[in-house]
């Protein structure tokens, strides 16, 4: 099959080829509504079809020759320890985890939140959601509770899953009293937070509602699978936007489960009984998809590594892992690699190892830069494949279709529209724009399956954010363009959102975060590049009544407290260290401060200053500090 009749025809045909592809997963109910249009005017896959995504990624294995074959490994080297679970146990944990939330009283359509750290419970809990048709949404482990309260009061969840603590290559973080002050915050009470209680560092227990998980799991039996709609939400997962009010992005069960299963061969080249790394966390939408879900419903093995790609304990880590479980893909950051190299730059760590299991090296959650890509090319000889993703997704919407037609990669580009997504490159009045043309990429609707269709309790939100800028259009956030020979670059975002280390976060909440504090004026908190994380937040802020009160100590103690508070209520993964006191911000005369130049001068890169500048001499200010 050539990429290019694939492509075509998902284009040409959304719902036939869709409806072909929904024969890769055994519904109870096979839909004969495809893709259909809801009363808000959203278009949605599968709507009468039935399913449920735990049993197709486990029970329906089991029952077809899968049952001894691992489905999950777990590794950890931060507790040095290592488990197996094989299709069958597997299921099993799932179908007694999905028992106990059933006696806690969660139904379909339920919620819970999953505040776990890399162990196997977190994949299981998800699992046993996904059994009861309960909707889960994970947090990334990395969030402070103001966070997490935000999470709490718009998901509302009944009940919430934890652990006593996670483990960082430095440090043990407690997760209760994280999860209690949240809970304080938030208007929103669970009727239960379950703790399951590491040896690490063992939680006091000491609130109403609080159960232990290993005792919760006693009293409890298994619980079957219930079958949802293929437009049931499977889970929310909150992403960062422009505002400082995360999106609950969701995610259907139908389109979900058949994309996922889509992906696993057309993208990444696997067969079921293959082993699929990816080296991410659960907390973001690669864990949920490509640690999880994808594997699972494909028949693979997946690993969920407790660890880093450095520090635990070098930068051998992941090829270490490769070879001890015969991994044949492995998916992670491009700031993951850039670590390894930092610390391995000939790849010596590598050669250590039997990795010749390997067959690619999959890279997404920020732009794989071409050095990086060079560098992992030479070393290890392998395919390197940049794909491009969005929480919004679930999945990639471009990439070299490996299991379809292998491309030749061009460096600094994810190669080419994956099926399903049918993308323009706009100018600012939504006109399309041709070859090596910059600008906004917007995905023509329908969006294929998989995409979220609202966002949680807010379709309106849902259409204000993304349809509204260009009708007819998804409008993604981020900007590039394609060159003559039809291959994608992406540039880079064209909003507020930034990536840090892999991690999504916004400087507009960063700067609603530092505008509280009772010095600042105004402030403009900026993306600028980052060898190691890609990106790195950088503050540029203004001190109320300078001239009377300013010197270089409270200065400093300041941007101290600027840090501290933006750890406290975003969390450690903010990464906001930096800030300069600026007399003034450079603005246009409508008063618009202009984050783009002060991105430049930070990088060092080409700028024009704009002629409707109000003052040139901030600029010249900020010039002299930096
Ligand atoms: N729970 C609690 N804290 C966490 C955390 C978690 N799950 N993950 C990260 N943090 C903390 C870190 O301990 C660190 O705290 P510190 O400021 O006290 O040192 C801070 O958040 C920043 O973490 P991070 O950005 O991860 O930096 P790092 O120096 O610890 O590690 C990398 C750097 C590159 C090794 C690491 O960021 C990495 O592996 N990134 C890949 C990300 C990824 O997989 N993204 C998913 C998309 S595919
Ligand atoms: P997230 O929702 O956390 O997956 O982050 C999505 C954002 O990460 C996208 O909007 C892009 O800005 C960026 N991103 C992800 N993958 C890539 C990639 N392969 N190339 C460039 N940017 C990427």
């Amino acid at each position: 099959m050539s990429y290019q009749k694939e492509y075509q025809s998902s284009i040409e045909d959304p719902a036939g080829f869709w409806g072909d592809k929904a024969k890769l997963i055994d519904w109870y109910k096979f839909p004969k509504n495809v893709l259909s249009t809801d009363e808000q005017g959203v278009e949605r896959w599968f709507a009468d079809g039935e399913l449920n995504t735990s049993y197709l990624a486990l029970d329906y294995h089991v029952e077809n020759g899968r049952a001894k074959q691992l489905a999950l490994i777990y590794d950890s080297p931060v507790t040095d320890s290592k488990q197996t679970y094989t299709y069958r146990e597997l299921r099993d944990e799932v179908a007694l985890c999905a028992g106990m939330l059933k006696q806690l009283g969660v139904d379909k359509g339920d919620r819970v939140i999953i505040y776990l750290p890399m162990i196997p419970e977190a994949a299981i809990s998800m699992l046993a959601c996904a059994r009861l048709g309960a909707i889960h949404s994970v947090v990334f482990g990395g969030f402070a509770p103001p966070e997490l309260a935000v999470r709490l009061d718009d998901s509302t969840p009944k009940v919430l899953l934890t652990a006593s603590c996670g483990i960082e290559a430095k440090r043990i973080i407690e997760y209760k009293p994280l999860i209690d002050e949240a809970i304080s915050l938030a208007n929103h009470k669970p009727q239960n937070v379950v703790v399951l209680q590491r040896e690490q560092s063992v939680a006091s227990m000491d609130n109403e509602g609080d159960l232990d998980w290993a005792e919760s799991l006693n009293q409890a039996t298994s619980a079957d699978c219930v079958p949802v709609l293929g437009t049931d939400l499977l889970y929310i997962l909150y992403t960062s936007g422009t505002t400082g009010k995360p999106k609950g992005v969701v995610r259907e069960n139908g389109g979900h489960a058949v994309a996922m299963k889509y992906s696993m061969k057309a993208i990444y080249d696997m067969e079921p009984g293959d082993v699929f790394w990816a080296a991410s966390d659960v907390g973001w939408v690669v864990g949920h998809s490509y640690v999880v879900y994808a594997p699972l419903l494909y028949g693979c093995t997946t690993i969920m590594y407790e660890g880093k790609p450095v520090m635990t304990p070098d930068a051998g880590a992941f090829w270490r892992v490769i070879a001890d479980y015969n991994v044949q893909a492995i998916f992670s950051a491009p700031t993951a690699f850039r670590a390894i190299k930092k610390e391995d730059p000939a790849g010596e760590l590598a050669k250590l190892y039997d990795i010749t299991c390997l067959k690619t090296i999959f890279a997404a959650g920020e732009r794989l830069d071409p050095p990086t890509y060079e560098w992992l090319s030479e070393t290890y000889k392998l395919p390197i494949i940049d794909h491009w993703w969005q929480t919004e997704t679930g999945w990639a919407i471009a990439s070299n279709l490996f299991g379809i037609e292998r491309m030749p990669a061009k460096p600094g580009s994810s190669t080419m529209p994956v099926p399903g997504f049918n993308i323009d490159i706009l100018d600012d009045e939504g006109n399309v724009l041709g070859p090596n043309e910059q600008g906004f990429i917007g995905i023509k609707l329908p969006l294929p399956p998989s995409c979220l269709t609202s966002i949680w309790g807010d379709t309106e939100r849902y259409k204000e954010s993304y349809l509204e800028q260009f009708p007819g259009y998804f409008a993604t956030g981020d900007g590039g363009y394609f060159d003559e020979d039809g291959y994608l670059y992406i540039m880079g975002r064209v909003d507020d959102v930034i990536n840090v280390a892999g991690h999504r976060l916004s400087t507009g909440e960063m700067e609603e975060i530092v505008g509280k504090h009772p010095m600042v004026a105004e402030c403009a908190v900026i993306g600028r590049s980052d060898e190691l994380k890609g990106q790195m937040p950088m503050g540029f802020v203004v001190i109320k009544n300078t001239s009377a009160t300013s010197t270089d100590e409270t200065n400093s103690e300041i941007v101290n407290e600027l840090v501290q508070m933006v750890r406290e209520e975003i969390g450690a993964v903010a990464a906001f260290k930096e800030a300069l006191i600026v007399s003034r911000l450079p603005k246009t005369r409508s008063g618009k401060i202009l984050r783009k130049t002060l991105r430049a001068m930070v990088d060092g890169t080409e700028h024009t200053v704009p002629s409707t500048i109000e003052d040139p001499a901030a600029l010249d200010e900020i010039k002299a500090l930096l």
